[in-house]
């Protein structure tokens, strides 16, 4: 099976991205979804931008590689009863039936940032985004010290090493490649611009057991623990994540987590 679509099926990311959905909102409605604006939700997952964006009045495809998550997402949208919302299964290096022009603003949040052939990726989201049309993605930061970029850069040190010609994820998350993808995709340096921006995960759980659903529901943070139970490691990875975690919470009740964490903004303007 395909290794990255396999890592999403693996867990169950609507246990995290519950958390994320005030974030996901603001998000939207910081980034002009209009009523009747053509949505492409690249990377979706259970909507936690798709539906926000439906709820705005836009018309919204979500795509996602996680057959698990296309399900969810769609469950969320029947619920909300947002018929104006689809979301369907394909991958973000190659959207095929999608035709060209056909979105007025294509959106990735921490989505299309995990596919590989990045280059693939850019020179999609643009054949596929009208001419004037935007492109809004949010990538996590290499290096950066908050809580995503450290769980991925930790696990990183327990997993095996990636096979050959593995491009990070996380090269998204510097402006240089960035706008290196997008010119290969021929859009113009001067027409990319990239910004810090902030999600913050909201839970009415401990830090602690805000962890634990990382290790049991995040496929990054489940195959580290994996590779790490193998080698006598896990231990050593709690604890790492465990000092991560309460380090990052800024909530004071003991029962609540509320994690703060930074990501590059990007976001491309398509010439007319
Ligand atoms: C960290 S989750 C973010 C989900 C959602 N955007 C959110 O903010 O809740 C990453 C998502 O990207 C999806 N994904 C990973 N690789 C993909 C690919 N090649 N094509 C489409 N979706 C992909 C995963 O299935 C997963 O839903």
């Amino acid at each position: 099976m395909n290794p990255n679509k396999a890592l999403w099926e693996k867990g169950d990311f609507t246990r995290i991205a519950a958390t994320m959905r005030e974030s996901g909102e603001g998000l939207v409605d910081r980034i002009g979804v209009t009523e009747g604006l053509k949505v492409l939700d690249l990377g979706c997952g259970d909507g936690t931008t798709a539906v926000p964006a439906a709820r705005l009045g836009a018309e919204v495809l979500g795509v996602d590689i996680a057959r698990n998550l296309v399900e969810a997402g769609n469950r969320r949208a029947k619920e909300a009863g947002l018929t104006n919302l689809t979301i369907q299964e394909g991958d973000a290096t190659d959207l095929g039936e999608l035709a060209d022009d056909r979105f007025d603003l294509v959106v990735s949040i921490f989505g299309a940032m995990f596919a590989p052939r990045p280059f693939d990726v850019a020179r999609e989201m643009v054949r596929v985004t009208r001419p004037g049309g935007r492109i809004v993605m949010g990538n996590w930061i290499p290096g950066d010290p908050t809580l995503v970029a450290q769980i991925l850069k930790i696990s990183s040190a327990y997993a095996p090493p990636p096979p050959e010609g593995f491009v990070s994820p996380m090269t998204w998350g510097v402006t240089d490649h960035v706008v290196e993808r997008f010119a290969a995709a021929g859009v113009p340096e001067a027409k990319v611009s990239c910004a810090p921006d902030t999600f913050v995960f909201n839970t009415p759980v401990s830090p602690k057991e805000f962890l634990g659903l990382f290790r049991t529901y995040y496929g990054p943070t489940m195959n580290a623990f994996e590779a790490a139970e193998a080698d006598g490691r896990a231990d050593a990875l709690l604890v790492e994540l465990e000092e991560l975690f309460e380090a990052q919470n800024q909530s004071t009740d003991g029962t609540r987590t509320s994690i703060p964490a930074t990501f590059l903004r990007v976001t491309v303007d398509l010439p007319r």
